[in-house]
């Protein structure tokens, strides 16, 4: 059973490289708000040991140029396209869901659940998805933060609260300091990604797959195909690919490759159950 391949939102701009785009099984945005965002003061990346720091601060032409400039763009792509939604209240994801509810060329909403000011508790996030749920009737997927104290049970409440799926998961905080003790982040701290993350996020997508039954999409370091089988056997039946696409563009179709050769190697990776959750995503993927 072939896995779908997808970017994790905000590693990739799909406009200035469409290539990279069509390579994936689907497009995922990086986060849209209600309001345009420019993001955070530079230096706002920064590579550090076992990944890279990221402050961004959720840059985005908000939803009504989305929807009137970049979206149809997006469009002409032909890859189906993932819209990741962000806020600062459950309001806020509330308007952004019913301005894309109309748009054809959206397959998927992502319900970005780490936005700052947002707080993680469980019932604050199925608060966002019930929000959410009562504007739109797309396929919802919510992104969880790998640092809540027990997200299994934020995949449950989410679960609960009308979702169709996972995507695990976010950035987790870190500060890196140059020799002078100042960060190397005009922002202080940021969102830590990369290798060290996957360990992490190998743990959150087996705790949530033994949580709940929705398909889970996986990210966090995902830079080979072994890295991909993992996260599959772990429960997941689709993976994005994030920091690996800064240094490799072409990771997906080297991903698809390796991970294929890892499959055959292994056969045993798809239980009957992965397979009945992977169909379902396909459809979301292509949806
Ligand atoms: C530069 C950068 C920008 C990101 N922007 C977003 C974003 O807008 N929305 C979001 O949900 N996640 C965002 N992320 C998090 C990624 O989608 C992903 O969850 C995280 O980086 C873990 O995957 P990775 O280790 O493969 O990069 C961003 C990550 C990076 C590195």
């Amino acid at each position: 059973m072939s896995v779908p391949i997808l970017n994790a939102s905000g590693c990739l701009d799909a406009l200035t490289a469409p290539d990279v785009a069509r390579s994936l099984d689907a497009f995922v945005t990086k986060t849209v708000t209600p309001l345009p965002r420019e993001g955070n003061a530079s230096p706002r990346i920064a590579e550090t040991e076992g990944g890279m720091l990221n402050s961004i601060g959720l840059q985005n032409p908000g939803i009504e140029r989305f929807v009137a400039d970049v979206l149809p763009r997006l469009e002409e792509l032909g890859v189906p396209l993932w819209v990741s939604v962000g806020g600062f209240s459950a309001a806020d994801y509330a308007t952004v869901c019913a301005q894309l509810d109309g748009c054809d060329a959206v397959a998927t909403v992502e319900l970005n659940l780490s936005c700052p000011n947002v707080e993680e508790a469980a019932d604050t996030a199925a608060a966002i998805v019930a929000a959410a749920r009562a504007q739109t009737s797309k396929p919802l997927y919510a992104k969880l933060s790998p640092a809540t104290w027990d997200v299994a049970e934020t995949a449950r409440a989410v679960a609960d609260a009308g979702v169709d799926g996972l995507s695990l998961v976010n950035t987790i905080r870190g500060l890196a300091l140059d020799a002078s003790g100042r960060p190397l982040l005009a922002r202080g701290a940021g969102g830590y990604s990369g290798p060290a993350l996957r360990p992490i996020a190998l743990a959150c997508v087996h705790a949530c797959a033994q949580a709940v039954e929705l398909p889970i999409v996986a990210m966090g370091g995902i830079a080979s195909g072994r890295d991909a089988l993992d996260f599959v056997e772990a429960g997941a039946y689709a993976v994005a690919l994030g920091t690996t696409l800064f240094a490799d563009p072409g990771a997906a179709g080297r991903v698809r490759a390796e991970l294929a050769a890892e499959q055959a190697a292994r056969p045993a990776a798809s239980s009957p159950q992965a397979t009945a959750k992977s169909l379902q995503i396909t459809q979301n993927v292509s949806a």
